[in-house]
C-alpha cells in the first residue's frame, strides 16, 4: 500500500493535472508532491547516476527526491509547485517513467560502484568517445526546455529590515520591527508565514503576519552580501536592501544515515506531519523511529486513522526494491525487522546556517548538538554589524514558544541599532 486520503470524501478536488499521461485529482492548496503522494504516485524521480528510485522525503524542497519536469521546465521541486489545473507533469531522465526504469539496470550492473570518468578510458579513442556520449545520455536531470525563457528583469527593495524565513521567531521579529514603524520585508519560501506550526496539529495558535510587513511568500534566499540580498521567486528575482537583516532560517529535516534511506517511503517526521495535516496517511504500515514533539504527533495521526504504528528509537536499514517493504529498527536495544509501507524517521533536524554565514556570522561546530550553529549573542546579534539570527537556526529543537520569545528579545535590539544610527 502507499499513502493514501484518509477520507477521500472530506475534501472536494478543485482541479486535477497529468503525471505521466495520467489525471491526478488536487485539493485546495496542495503541492504537486502532495497530490501525487495522496493519489498513491510516490515514486516520481530517478538518481541521476544509478537510477534508484526516488520519493518525496522532506516535502519543504531540501532532498531533490520530487524532482520533475514541469511544462517545459526540466529540474522543478514537486514539492514547492502548487498543483494547478492542467498543469503537465512529467518523469525526468528515467524510462519509460519513474516509477518503471529501465535504466535501474545500471545499479544492478555495478553493484561495487561505477566509475564512469574512467569506463574505457584505456580502449581507445573512439569507444572512449561513444562512452561519454553515453554517461551525459543516461546521466544529468532532465533536458533543457525547448524554447528559451527569458532572463527576468531584475527588481529591487530597500527597506529597514529584511527578515529571511517566516516561521515562529521569524514572524516575531518582523511584526514588532513593523509595529514599531520600520519597513520591513519576510520572504519565505513557503507560500504562506507560519514555519513548523502550520505543520503542528498540536501547535500554539498560529499569529498572523501583520499587514504592514511586506510578505515575500514563495521565495527563496539564495545568497547574501554587503547589505543586499538576492531573492528568487514567482515575480522572478530580486535584490533586497536592507539595514539590517535578519536570519531566521530554521532547520534542514533529515533522516540520518542507514542504507537505503533513499526509498520512496522513507519520510522525515516533518513530511509526514504535512501529511497529516493534508488529510493523508504516509501508508498502512508507519515504523516511527525516534522521539519527539512531532514523532507523537505523527504516531497518534496515524493512529486515529487507523494505521498500523509501530515506534521505535533508530533505524539500522530499510528493505525494499522499489519503495520501503521493511526496515531493521532498533526499540529497546535490540534489532528488528519490521514490515511496513512507511519509514519515519524523526530527528532533530540541523540549523540552515548558510545564509548567516555568508552574511558574516561566525559559524562553529557544536559538539553536543553534533551541528554547525551560527554564533550570536543572546540579543541575535553576531559578530557582522547588522546581521542577526534568531529562532531554531541558533537553537535547534527548541519548543515554538521559546522561539517566538527570541524573536521578540532579537527585534528589541535591531530596533534600537535602527534607532541609534548604528546600521
Ligand atoms: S525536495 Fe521535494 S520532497 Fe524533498
Amino acid at each position: 500500500m502507499a499513502p493514501r486520503r484518509i477520507d477521500p470524501r472530506s475534501q472536494t478536488p478543485v482541479g486535477s493535472f497529468l503525471h505521466d499521461g495520467q489525471r491526478v485529482a488536487f485539493r485546495a492548496g496542495e503541492s504537486l508532491a502532495l497530490a501525487l503522494l495522496a493519489a498513491g504516485r510516490g515514486s516520481l524521480s530517478r538518481s541521476p547516476k544509478y537510477h534508484r528510485p526516488r520519493g518525496p522525503l522532506c516535502l519543504r524542497g531540501a532532498c531533490e527526491g520530487c524532482l520533475v519536469r514541469v511544462g517545459d521546465l526540466p529540474g522543478q521541486l514537486a514539492c514547492r509547485v502548487p498543483a494547478a489545473e492542467g498543469l503537465e507533469v512529467r518523469s525526468q531522465n528515467a524510462f519509460p517513467n519513474a516509477s518503471l526504469d529501465l535504466f535501474r539496470v545500471t545499479d544492478w550492473f555495478f553493484p561495487k560502484h561505477l566509475d564512469h570518468h574512467h569506463l574505457l578510458v584505456n580502449a581507445g579513442a573512439t569507444l572512449n568517445r561513444a562512452m561519454q556520449v553515453f554517461a551525459r545520455r543516461m546521466a544529468g536531470l532532465g533536458t533543457l526546455p525547448s524554447e528559451e525563457h527569458p532572463f527576468p528583469t531584475p527588481s529591487t527593495l530597500s527597506v529597514d529590515a529584511l527578515v529571511v524565513g517566516a516561521g515562529t521567531a521569524g514572524m516575531a521579529v518582523a511584526n514588532a520591527l513593523a509595529r514599531e514603524g520600520f519597513q520591513v520585508a519576510c520572504c519565505e519560501e513557503e507560500p504562506r508565514p507560519g514555519g513548523e506550526a502550520l505543520d503542528r496539529r498540536d501547535a500554539p495558535t498560529l499569529t498572523d503576519l501583520c499587514d504592514k510587513v511586506r510578505f515575500l511568500g514563495s521565495t527563496s534566499a539564495v545568497a547574501t552580501f554587503d547589505d543586499g540580498t538576492l531573492c528568487v521567486g514567482p515575480e522572478g528575482l530580486g535584490l533586497v536592501r536592507a539595514r539590517a537583516r535578519v536570519f531566521a532560517t530554521g532547520c534542514v529535516d533529515s533522516v540520518g544515515l542507514f542504507p537505503q534511506n533513499d526509498l520512496p517511503g522513507v519520510f522525515t517526521a516533518r513530511a509526514a506531519a504535512r501529511m497529516l495535516r493534508a488529510g493523508v496517511v504516509p501508508g498502512e504500515r508507519v515504523v516511527v523511529a525516534g522521539s519527539g514533539a512531532l514523532a507523537s504527533e505523527v504516531a497518534a495521526g496515524c493512529a486515529e486513522a487507523g494505521v498500523r504504528v509501530t515506534h521505535a528509537e533508530g533505524v539500522v536499514e530499510a528493505h525494499g526494491t522499489s519503495a520501503v517493504k521493511a526496515a531493521t529498527v532498533t526499540a529497546h536495544g535490540r534489532a528488528e525487522k519490521v514490515k511496513c509501507d512507511a519509514l519515519v524517521v524523526a530527528l532533530t533536524a540541523t540549523p540552515a546556517y548558510e545564509l548567516a554565514g555568508q552574511a558574516g556570522a561566525l559559524v562553529r561546530w557544536d559538539a553536543s548538538a553534533r551541528c554547525f550553529i551560527p554564533e550570536a549573542l543572546a540579543d541575535g546579534s553576531t559578530r557582522a554589524p547588522g546581521v542577526y539570527v534568531t529562532g531554531s537556526v541558533r537553537a535547534p529543537g527548541a519548543a515554538l514558544q521559546a522561539r517566538r520569545e527570541d524573536g521578540s528579545r532579537v527585534a528589541l535590539q535591531i530596533a534600537s541599532d535602527l534607532r541609534g544610527g548604528r546600521l
